[in-house]
């Protein structure tokens, strides 16, 4: 079953916890959390502190998206302020499979990320044992942005992979995910996908989070 990952990036900080709270009782099981530290991408977010917070606030899996140009070195601070599932960017990790393997042997899922340039086949030699593949379908920095189609034929790509080598991994996709397109990306393999202003641009994002999460199940109910 398709799950709905709302990403905080687009939340009202001042009332972050209620936001968070009214998201659970509409049945949100993962939040997304956007780490970015102005050098990897041209933004800045938040950093473990923010994490544990939310932590203490929150029984959700954390989702933490690490764009940032050190992830060997801040990974393990994330997963002990309480980060369930911590992802990393390939064009970060010059020694991606023991990044990967660093965080799973630190108790977290470790997904791997792409941007939209970067080819699915950069991840041939991790996909036998990385807990899940994001795939960026905006270029990683900002909320709002427009969805960038050319990235749906990697999902495809990843989907066929796993069939064809029985592999298990997840499919996550980020970035422009709206009522209208979230449907196509079900059909064409995702798991989880992540929505900012979507959800956290409309007036109740708890009421957003139920629309997304029907548009999404009835898209993978006529699934061939
Ligand atoms: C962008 C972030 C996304 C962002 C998506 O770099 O990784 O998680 O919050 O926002 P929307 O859904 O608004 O494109
Ligand atoms: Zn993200």
């Amino acid at each position: 079953m398709t799950e709905i990952l709302p990403s905080i990036l687009s939340a009202d900080f001042a009332r972050l916890g209620e936001q968070v709270a009214s998201l659970e009782q509409a049945g949100c099981r993962v939040l997304h959390v956007d780490i970015m530290d102005g050098h990897f991408v041209p933004n800045l977010t938040i950093g473990p502190p923010v994490v544990a917070s939310l932590r203490k606030a929150t029984p959700l899996t954390l989702d933490v998206h690490l764009m940032i140009t050190d992830p060997d070195r801040y990974a393990p601070l994330f997963i002990d302020a309480g980060a369930n599932h911590v992802s990393v960017h390939q064009e970060a990790c010059p020694n991606l499979d023991r990044t990967l393997k660093m965080i799973q042997g630190l108790g977290a899922l470790a997904g791997v990320v792409i941007n939209p340039a970067t080819p699915v086949a950069t991840l041939d030699e991790v996909l036998g044992f990385v807990d899940y593949v994001l795939v960026m379908s905006v270029n990683p920095g900002f909320g709002g942005q427009k969805f960038i189609p050319y990235t749906l034929d990697k999902v495809r790509q990843l989907a066929a992979k796993r069939r064809e080598r029985s592999l298990h991994f997840a499919i996550e996709i980020d970035g422009g995910v709206t009522l209208e397109n979230v449907g196509e990306m079900v059909k064409a393999g995702v798991d989880w996908v992540v929505a900012g202003s979507a959800i956290f641009g409309a007036g109740n994002p708890a009421d957003a989070f139920k629309k997304m999460r029907q548009h999404a199940h009835s898209a993978g109910m006529v699934q061939v």
